[in-house]
């Protein structure tokens, strides 16, 4: 390692939270990431999420909740009822996969298990493009898959989807449809919104791939990971099953999980001037700063002596996520965190483990 490296919670989140520390992760994932918006900084950073948030307008939650996602889960889920059973990995890939694309604006036209196997792949090689700073094959030639399949991307569902989203925006602006005729996701708001922007139509196809291996590989891990976590934890326990008919407390133990095992174990940053950084002294322009999320998730001085360990009921500071560090914090802080793991409530706080016997 060439640089500075961080592991506390508190530093961690400073650091996140820093203006004058750049995204540097993805400099070698540069055939998918560039300019996209987790690699944008400062003014243009601002502009881009400034539209992108947009698609969160309108009763946003209440559609997907109601509308796209039973829908998709029934699409999605029917051939794995059909068939008795299946793989956990597999049937949260293709949930995740057919839910990111609808999200981002990739449209589906068959609604086929063929055709999400098809994305699944596109997404895995994109993941592969974007995190080749871990790879240890060889990066020439990695780069050069990750440009054909991004051509097939392109070609089978970029350009289709987006040529829909300027026709009815077209439509719209001669108001002949009314904006609840729109789709509502990040295609269409950037679509909308490009006269602020100006990308062209390869920003425009980065920015979309992007967004399918941001949603779907990072979700599709953390639900094998939390379902595992919560089987365990419930085990033969009839009291722990009843717990879990509640979905604020199922929501908890999906922070829990989440908390331990986050998608991106750690953030790195560069500093764009000399600065002393909290934990990694005094750091000099361009030097790099590794953030440790896994670490600093399991912070005791946060997390308690049991901070490795599941632990739905664990009590927190007032100013920390259950889910830690996991959605990243600050200028970058992840815009999924709401679709993936839910508005948080504004319950009284779940009794604690000596009250259970009071409320089963
Ligand atoms: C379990 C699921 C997910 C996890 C753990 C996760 C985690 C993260 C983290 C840690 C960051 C910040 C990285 C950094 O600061 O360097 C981030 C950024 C981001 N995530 Fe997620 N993510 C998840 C799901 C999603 C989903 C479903 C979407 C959208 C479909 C999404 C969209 C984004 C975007 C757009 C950013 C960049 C925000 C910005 O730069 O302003 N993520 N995510």
């Amino acid at each position: 390692m060439d640089g500075h490296r961080i592991t506390a919670f508190r530093e961690c989140e400073a650091a996140l939270r820093n203006r004058d520390l750049k995204q540097a992760l993805y400099d070698a994932g540069k055939v998918v990431m560039d300019e996209v918006l987790l690699t944008l900084h400062g003014e243009e950073h601002n502009a881009r999420r400034t539209v992108e948030v947009r698609v969160f307008r309108r009763n946003f939650f209440n559609y997907y909740e109601k509308e796209v996602f039973p829908r998709t889960l029934a699409e999605t889920i029917a051939p794995f009822v059909e068939a008795g059973g299946g793989d956990l990995l597999k049937l949260g890939y293709r949930l995740t996969v057919n839910l990111t694309s609808d999200f981002a604006g990739i449209d589906r036209p068959a609604r086929t298990a063929e055709e999400s196997e098809h994305l699944i792949a596109i997404t895995k090689k994109l993941s592969e493009g974007a995190t080749m700073v871990h790879s240890t094959r060889d990066h020439a030639e990695l780069n050069a898959e990750v440009l054909a399949v991004l051509a097939d991307f392109r070609e089978s569902y970029f350009l289709p989807s987006l040529g829909r989203r300027r026709a009815l925006l077209e439509e719209r602006r001669a108001d002949r449809i009314t904006d609840a005729d729109l789709p509502r996701d990040v295609l269409m708001t950037l679509v909308a919104g490009n006269d602020e922007l100006n990308l062209g139509e390869e920003q425009l196809l980065r920015e979309i791939a992007f967004y399918m291996q941001a949603g779907a590989h990072s979700t599709a891990n953390s639900v094998v990971h939390a379902l595992w976590e919560i089987l365990e934890w419930a085990r033969d326990d009839a009291a722990r099953w009843a717990r879990l008919e509640d979905p604020i407390f199922v929501q908890r133990c999906v922070h829990e999980s989440l908390r331990l095992h986050p998608a991106s174990p750690e953030a790195w940053r560069t500093a764009t001037c000399p600065m002393h950084v909290p934990g990694a002294g005094e750091v000099a322009q361009r030097e790099r700063i590794e953030l440790d999320l896994f670490l600093a998730n399991r912070d005791r001085s946060i997390f308690g002596e049991t901070a490795d360990l599941f632990d739905p009921d664990r009590e927190l500071p007032a100013t920390v996520l259950r889910s830690g560090l996991a959605f990243g914090i600050g200028l970058h802080t992840c815009l999924g965190r709401e679709l993936d793991g839910g508005w948080l409530p504004s319950l009284a706080p779940i009794p604690r483990r000596r009250n259970w016997a009071s409320w089963r």
